[in-house]
């Protein structure tokens, strides 16, 4: 569904130079695959993201979306920010309803469907009436998570969406995740620093060094649910640490030591 072919990104600095990021990196991420985006602060991640959302262009290469270029944003890819930010002057649950109005919903579908991603985010209907200011940290980044949910969109690109999150939130979530994942058959890039949640979520790890490094991918066969404390679980974190730690050249050089196995759901 996803298409990268041979793109590079550079930005201009402020003395003229261009500072290279990403450079060369094909990628297909088939419809309703989950993916995860790992890789140390500042190797190109949120750059990644934004140029598949389509809110900055490639340099060089091309990004496809069912085939077709993308030029702009569009409503089949929608995407929960780093560090997202409410609607002041809305209540949480018109947060929530903001999105999906736009998209013409209204009356009780849209009532139902605000009440169901609440209920899924562990927020009640109370927290639903209060404004953005009296939530926490991890409440307010639930809330964005709910509103970007709701839309049940073709693609979700999610930017570290739980690293701000407390353990157990995070790993509930994580699990709410997979299954409205596994439920729409949704397609899935889920940028993380975390080797863990990487080995927990993905069906695929695309390996992301330092610029102007290269990247790796990796297949993550295991059937799911996984279990966090399985030796098979704690051999492929290792082995996506190895990954991480190594000099990464090229994509097509690492393509096929490390894809094996098929992707489940
Ligand atoms: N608009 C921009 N103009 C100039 N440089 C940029 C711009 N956006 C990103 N960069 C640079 O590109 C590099 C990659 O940034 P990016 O935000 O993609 O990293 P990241 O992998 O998401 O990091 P983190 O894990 O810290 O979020 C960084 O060196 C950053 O300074
Ligand atoms: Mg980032």
């Amino acid at each position: 569904m996803i298409t990268l072919e041979g793109v590079s990104k550079s930005f201009r600095l402020d003395d003229g130079r261009s500072e290279p990021v990403l450079s060369d990196l094909s990628l297909n991420v088939p419809e309703g695959e989950f993916l995860c985006v790992l890789g140390p602060s500042g190797c190109g991640k949120t750059t990644l993201l934004n140029l598949i959302a389509g809110f900055t262009a490639p340099t060089k290469g091309r990004v496809l979306v069912d085939g077709a270029e993308i030029g702009a944003p569009g409503p089949e890819r929608a995407v929960v920010f780093q560090d997202a930010v409410l609607f002041p002057w809305l209540t949480v649950s018109r947060n929530i309803a903001f999105g999906l109005e736009l998209q013409g919903m209204k009356g009780r579908p849209l009532a139902e469907r605000v009440s169901r991603y609440l209920a899924i985010m562990g927020l009640s209907e109370e927290d639903g009436g209060k404004y953005p200011h009296a939530l926490s940290g991890g409440m307010s980044q639930r809330v964005a998570l709910a509103r970007v949910l709701a839309l049940e969109p073709k693609a979700l690109l999610m930017d570290e969406p739980f690293s701000s999150l407390d353990v157990d939130t995070r790993e509930r979530l994580q699990d709410e995740l997979l299954r409205l994942w596994a439920a729409h058959g949704t397609t899935v890039v889920y940028v993380t620093h975390s080797v863990e949640e990487a080995a927990y979520l993905a069906d695929k790890v695309l390996v992301l060094g330092t610029p102007p490094g290269g990247s790796a991918e990796l297949a993550v066969p295991q059937e799911r649910p996984r279990n966090r404390s399985s030796d098979e679980f704690r051999a492929m974190k290792e082995r996506l640490r190895g990954v991480l730690s190594e000099p990464l050249r090229s994509v097509r050089s690492h393509l096929s030591p490390y894809l094996e196995g098929g992707f489940h759901r």
